[in-house]
């Protein structure tokens, strides 16, 4: 079968109601960045940052995964597929995606100062004040602007091993991510579905859609030509 590596940002949870960060009243339009989403924020403000991601690990209840996910997990039935995504939430998984790399971290998960001890905590709220197993503040096991990017090795491996690149609601502005498709090997068709314009150097196709609608053109494309 095909290698397909689908590479996700936040405009692929926009059709679930979760907001996106740098859309017109997205995230970073409500919350200094800075303050809640960088390892500076954390020493600075641990409660705050706990309370922004308490919020967004409270909202995972509230939200389903949307007809682009569905999308993505049913096409594991023709191809080997690779879910590389910024996001956070679990809306991949939950729509029965099986390989999914989170580049950027897991809501569900906390973790030690370290990042050596990793616990899941499902969609509980991290309290104030409590401890990892090494007495070191427990944390939301997210990457922080500020952190490194461990599975970025991984994800670049993925992107150059496969045969298809699919791009789904990324602005491209945050590396090492906005890097990866210089890992594509020459040739290889890559697919953006974005209703935005979105600057990529490569050579794409790009289809200004939702991410649900342009998913479905995608897979309609690709599956007529197994
Ligand atoms: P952005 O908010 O930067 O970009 C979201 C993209 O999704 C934009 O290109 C939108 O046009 C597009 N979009 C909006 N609605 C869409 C829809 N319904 N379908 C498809 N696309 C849609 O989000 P990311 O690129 O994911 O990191 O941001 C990357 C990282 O920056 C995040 O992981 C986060 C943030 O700061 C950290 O917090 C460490």
């Amino acid at each position: 079968m095909k290698q397909i590596a689908i590479l996700t940002g936040a405009g692929m949870s926009a059709e679930s109601g979760i907001s996106t960060f740098r859309d017109s009243n997205g995230l970073w339009e409500q919350y200094d960045v800075m303050k809640v989403a960088s390892i500076e924020g954390w020493y600075d403000n641990p409660d705050l940052v706990q309370q922004f991601y308490n919020d967004r690990r409270a909202q995972l209840d509230t939200v389903e995964p949307n007809e682009g996910h569905t999308i993505i997990a049913g096409l594991e039935r023709d191809f080997r597929v690779t879910v590389v995504t910024q996001n956070v939430d679990n809306l991949h998984e939950r729509a029965g995606s099986s390989n999914v790399i989170h580049l950027h971290g897991e809501l569900t998960k906390a973790c030690n100062e370290s990042k050596t001890q990793i616990y899941d905590i499902g969609t509980r709220p991290i309290r104030s004040g409590e401890k990892a197993d090494d007495g070191s503040p427990l944390r939301p096991f997210i990457v922080w602007f500020g952190e490194a990017v461990p599975l970025i090795t991984k994800a670049a491996e993925v992107v150059s091993e496969a045969d298809i690149i699919i791009i789904v609601g990324t602005s491209m502005q945050v590396y090492p991510a906005a890097g990866l498709l210089h890992y594509a090997r020459p040739g290889v068709p890559v697919y953006l579905v974005d209703p935005a314009e979105v600057n990529v150097s490569s050579n794409v196709e790009v289809i200004r859609e939702k991410a649900s609608k342009g998913l479905a053109i995608v897979r309609d494309k690709l599956t007529n030509t197994i």
